[in-house]
């Protein structure tokens, strides 16, 4: 039986990558920090650890899959512990997006990523493993998103929801199981070796009609506020001040007017990625976990 090491395998797209691996063959040892909350799947191995505290494997694993911070991931393999013919790793489009924002710490999300881009693929050549980076959009469908599921639960608990009027950005939110189906491809196809792929959805909406899509999966649906966008800044002001909203900057708000487009046609070429269009339904929004909203 070939072996698989999973990091990140209690995360969003972790879950839907699980199951997944099993059907393509793969003995799966899985590391969490919460292994003992994991349920026992047969053919899956929990380990408790960390990328900082790794567990003893106890098979060599043939392939490894990070689907946890690219940062502490490269970091780790680049010690050279683990040996694999296989990696296959999640960065993110926040690389190329944020690159120029107005939010420091966003800035140096995007240095930190970069340099683990670069460790990552210095590691897997001088080790011999070959390496597919992966590059996704913005996130949903299993209620563990701090975008949508968080906008979700934010209506759902408000029964309203307010936009700038200017929240006319392009976005491609990329569902977990595309992903997900994204890395089983790419076993498949040794044209992805050596290559990194950006992992749009499979449809370019703006971000107004994203948001209209998510409040049409609650019941009674929300109704969405489109403001001028000196009064959505007040308003976005007092939830802030009064804590209604945590965790929603500047950079974020100014971002909604801008498109965050990739192309996805590199991975359709390479690996036949073909992701679904944007129809959410209300159970990949209903929060998974207590973690959304905080
Ligand atoms: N969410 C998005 O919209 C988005 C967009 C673009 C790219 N990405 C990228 O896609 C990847 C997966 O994201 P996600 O949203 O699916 O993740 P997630 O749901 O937030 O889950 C994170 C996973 O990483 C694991 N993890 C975190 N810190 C760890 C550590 N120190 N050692 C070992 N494991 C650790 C967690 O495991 P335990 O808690 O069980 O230990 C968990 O399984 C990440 O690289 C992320 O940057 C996400």
């Amino acid at each position: 039986m070939k072996n698989a090491l999973l990091l990140g395998g209690s995360g969003q797209i972790g879950q839907s990558l699980l199951p997944r691996l099993l059907n393509d063959g793969w003995a799966v040892m899985a590391v969490s920090r919460r292994a003992a909350q994991m349920p026992q799947t047969p053919g899956v191995a929990w380990l408790a650890g960390s990328l900082q505290q790794m567990p003893r494997l106890p098979h060599p694993a043939a392939l490894i899959v990070s689907c946890g911070p690219l940062d502490a991931f490269a970091a780790w393999y680049a010690q050279g512990d683990q040996a694999a013919s296989r990696v296959i790793a999640f960065g993110s489009t926040s690389l190329k997006v944020k690159r120029d924002s107005s939010d420091a710490a966003e800035r140096q999300t995007v240095a930190r990523l970069a340099q683990a881009e670069s460790r990552l693929t210095q590691a897997c050549a001088s080790q011999g493993a070959g390496l597919t980076l992966l590059r996704p959009t913005l996130v949903y469908g299993a209620g563990m998103d701090q975008s949508l599921t968080r906008i979700a639960a934010l209506a759902g608990r408000y029964r309203h929801f307010a936009l700038p009027r200017t929240a006319c950005g392009l976005r491609q939110p990329v569902h977990v199981e595309d992903l997900a189906d994204a890395v089983i491809a790419c076993l498949h196809h040794p044209a992805s070796i050596g290559r990194s792929y950006d992992l749009p959805g499979g449809e370019t909406l703006d971000y107004t009609e994203m948001v209209r899509r998510v409040l049409a999966t609650l019941t009674p649906v929300p109704r969405l506020h489109r403001l001028p966008g000196s009064l959505f800044s007040i308003l976005l002001w007092l939830a802030r001040a009064s804590g209604k909203v945590s965790g929603f900057n500047n950079a974020m708000l100014a971002r909604m007017q801008q498109d965050l487009v990739f192309d996805s046609q590199p991975a359709r070429m390479d690996f036949g990625y073909a992701p679904r269009t944007f129809q959410p339904i209300a159970k990949g929004l209903v929060e998974a976990d207590d973690r959304v909203l905080g």
